[in-house]
């Protein structure tokens, strides 16, 4: 068996007014409306949390922290992410992250002055550096205005 293994995970959210919107555990200061949603609504750690488990076919996080849990009301999601590396870890102890690529649709704000900002944090998160952590931002052209959604593919190495 080959040591390479990918993930991908993908999530929205109907944006709201009065709202915060959380990207990567980053909430984004000049956002007029945020994600919709039963915990924070981080769009970009739901997508990676599901790229990690679905790298080892460990399902997905509706299956391992159901949002009808009370406990994920409005919540920092980045446990949800925690949790889902700790999985990896006992199923595959030697498998390494070694990139976090990611997508994120979004017409309004423009994203790119807080790209740093959201790439140190998830490195953080995963314990990666930042040049390991690549980040596109792209607008729905219109097409979505009220939607935020991210798209994210990771790598490991050492899962053998
Ligand atoms: O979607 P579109 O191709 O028009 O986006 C053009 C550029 O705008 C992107 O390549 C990106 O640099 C930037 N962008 C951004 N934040 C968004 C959407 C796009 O910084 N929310
Ligand atoms: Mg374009």
């Amino acid at each position: 068996m080959q040591a390479l293994r990918i993930g991908f995970g993908e999530d929205s959210h109907r944006l709201a007014p009065g709202r915060r919107l959380v990207l990567g555990g980053v909430s984004i200061p000049d956002a007029p409306r945020g994600a919709d949603a039963h915990s924070d609504g981080d769009v970009l750690i739901h997508a990676l949390a599901d790229a990690v488990l679905s790298s080892f076919a460990l399902g997905d996080i509706g299956a391992h922290f159901p949002d009808s849990d009370p406990a994920f009301d409005d919540m920092d999601s980045t446990p949800i992410l925690q949790g889902a590396l700790d999985m990896v870890r006992t199923v595959a102890r030697s498998a390494r992250l070694t990139q976090v690529v990611a997508v994120v649709t979004l017409d309004e704000p423009k994203l790119g002055k807080h790209r740093d900002a959201i790439a140190g944090t998830v490195a953080d998160l995963v314990g990666l550096p930042t040049d390991r952590v690549g980040l596109t931002f792209k607008t729905s052209e219109g097409l979505a205005p009220d939607h935020v959604q991210a798209r994210v593919v990771v790598s490991w190495d050492g899962a053998g």
